[in-house]
Parts: structure tokens; C-alpha cells; sequence
């Protein structure tokens, strides 16, 4: 039996979040240059992308871009950019027919006006789709978005918009990048490295964890569904006892 028959699709995390990591170690391991190994991820992230549509998974976000790869060699960063534009061009007519809507988040005005004309106009022609919610962290940073959080939340007190006794959590997840979407259950890092690297610290506060070793381009469907079949099978606590949640 495959892992998707073994998921309870009445117990599906709404959100699953990846950290997309490895394609440079993959590349390296066949003798070939980094910038290969992207390549090759993107056929990962169709692979997830399907996946997630299959079990009605409702928001899946993928880390593609953090504002620190900025500091990558030059190379390998315009070589990133301009992969993402004819990927995200030539993954539009799969989106419409996977009723997939495009969503982005990060510091987008960072992106080569290319990359930002195109991602604006697949997220433009996406907007009315119904399903699968896929945001692209690009050039982001959580750090980033928590302090703009507080900058624009300050800002509102200091206009007299806002109290700071009313200040609370639902305010703060207002003014994030992620504004409306539900915090992600479930996230995903590839590659064998045990770390978030700046990503969603908020959000994550009660997500579950999964780590593989395999490296992104490598990563498929069946991994993708082995992951949520772990998920399902942890209890999630929230600071409560076993009996409390049973
Ligand atoms: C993830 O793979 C993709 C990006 C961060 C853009 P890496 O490029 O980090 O691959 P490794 O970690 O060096 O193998
Ligand atoms: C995290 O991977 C960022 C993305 C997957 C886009 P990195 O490869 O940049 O993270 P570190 O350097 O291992 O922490
Ligand atoms: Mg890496």
C-alpha cells in the first residue's frame, strides 16, 4: 500500500510549509554545477505541487528564495532569477488547470523587474483560481517580516489608530506577510539539516517538524505524502497533557 492510501483525509494539515533544501549538494554529488541541481528542483516542486492538489491540501508554501542566498555568488543568483521566470512562465497554464492560485511573499520589490513582472502576472491570472493556495517565499526573511510587522503596527499607534493594550496576537498576524492564511501544521526540510534558517519563526510556533535527508531534487509525491502520514501519526499537545487531548 502506497502512503497516500494511508492518509486520513479527514486529518490533512490546511497548511504545509517546505524549506527546499540541497540542489547545490545534489548537483555537486553528479559532478555538475550548482545551478543544475535548481533545475532539477523544480520538477520536485511540480511533483509537491501535484500532491498537495491530490489530497485538497489547502495552502502549501515553499521557501525559494531567502533575503541571505542574496549574498550567493552573483552568478548563481541572476542564474536563480532567471530560472524562476521562465518556470513560473511556463507553470501558468498548469496552475489554471489545477486551479492552483499564486500568492508571493518577501521583500518582492528586492526581485530583477523581470522576475517581479512575471510572478505579478501569474499571480494576476491566477487570483480567481479556488484550490490549492501556493505562496513562494522570495526574498525572504522572517526576521524581516516580523520587524515590518512592529513598524506598521507602531505606526498605527502613533497615528491614534490603535491602543497598545489592544495589541494581541490576532493583530500582530494581521500586519504579516501571511496575513490571512492559517499558521502552517506541518513543516518540511530536505537535505539533513536541522535548522529553520529564518523562516516563519511566528507562524511556526506549533507546527510539527519534519526533517529528511534526501535532497530537494530528489524529493517526490510519495515523499511528500510520507510526510504527512508522519504528521498524522504525532499527537499535537499545545501544552496540554496527553489526556487532555485524547
Ligand atoms: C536550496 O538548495 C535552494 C536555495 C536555497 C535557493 P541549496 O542551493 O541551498 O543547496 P545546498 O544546500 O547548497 O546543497
Ligand atoms: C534555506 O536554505 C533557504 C531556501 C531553501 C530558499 P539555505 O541553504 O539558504 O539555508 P542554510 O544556509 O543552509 O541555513
Ligand atoms: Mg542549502
Amino acid at each position: 500500500m502506497g502512503y497516500k492510501d494511508q492518509i486520513d483525509l479527514s486529518k490533512l494539515p490546511k497548511h504545509v510549509a517546505i524549506i527546499m533544501d540541497g540542489n547545490g549538494r545534489w548537483a555537486k554529488e553528479k559532478g555538475k554545477l550548482r545551478i543544475f541541481g535548481h533545475h532539477s528542483g523544480v520538477n520536485s516542486v511540480r511533483a509537491v505541487v501535484e500532491g498537495a492538489v491530490d489530497l485538497k491540501v489547502q495552502y502549501l508554501t515553499l521557501y525559494t528564495f531567502s533575503t541571505e542566498n542574496w549574498n550567493r555568488p552573483k552568478l548563481e543568483v541572476m542564474a536563480i532569477m532567471e530560472l524562476m521566470v521562465s518556470t513560473i512562465h511556463k507553470e501558468i497554464g498548469n496552475f489554471m488547470e489545477k486551479n492552483v492560485r499564486l500568492q508571493a511573499i518577501g521583500d518582492l520589490e528586492m526581485l530583477p523587474q523581470k522576475c517581479y513582472n512575471e510572478l505579478m502576472n501569474a499571480i494576476d491570472k491566477t487570483s480567481a483560481n479556488t484550490g490549492l493556495v501556493l505562496t513562494l517565499a522570495l526574498s525572504y526573511s522572517s526576521r524581516r517580516e516580523i520587524l515590518s510587522a512592529v513598524k506598521s503596527i507602531a505606526g498605527k499607534v502613533q497615528r491614534g489608530e490603535l491602543k497598545i493594550e489592544d495589541i494581541d496576537e490576532e493583530i500582530f498576524e494581521e500586519n504579516l506577510f501571511t496575513k490571512g492564511m492559517p499558521n502552517p501544521e506541518l513543516m518540511i526540510r530536505t537535505s539533513g539539516e536541522y535548522r529553520i534558517s529564518n523562516y516563519l519563526l511566528w507562524q511556526i510556533a506549533y507546527a510539527e517538524l519534519y526533517f529528511t535527508s534526501k535532497l530537494w531534487p530528489d524529493f517526490r509525491k510519495e515523499d511528500f505524502f510520507e510526510a504527512i502520514l508522519d504528521y498524522q501519526k504525532r499527537e499535537r499537545r499545545f501544552g496540554m497533557t496527553s489526556e487532555q487531548v485524547n
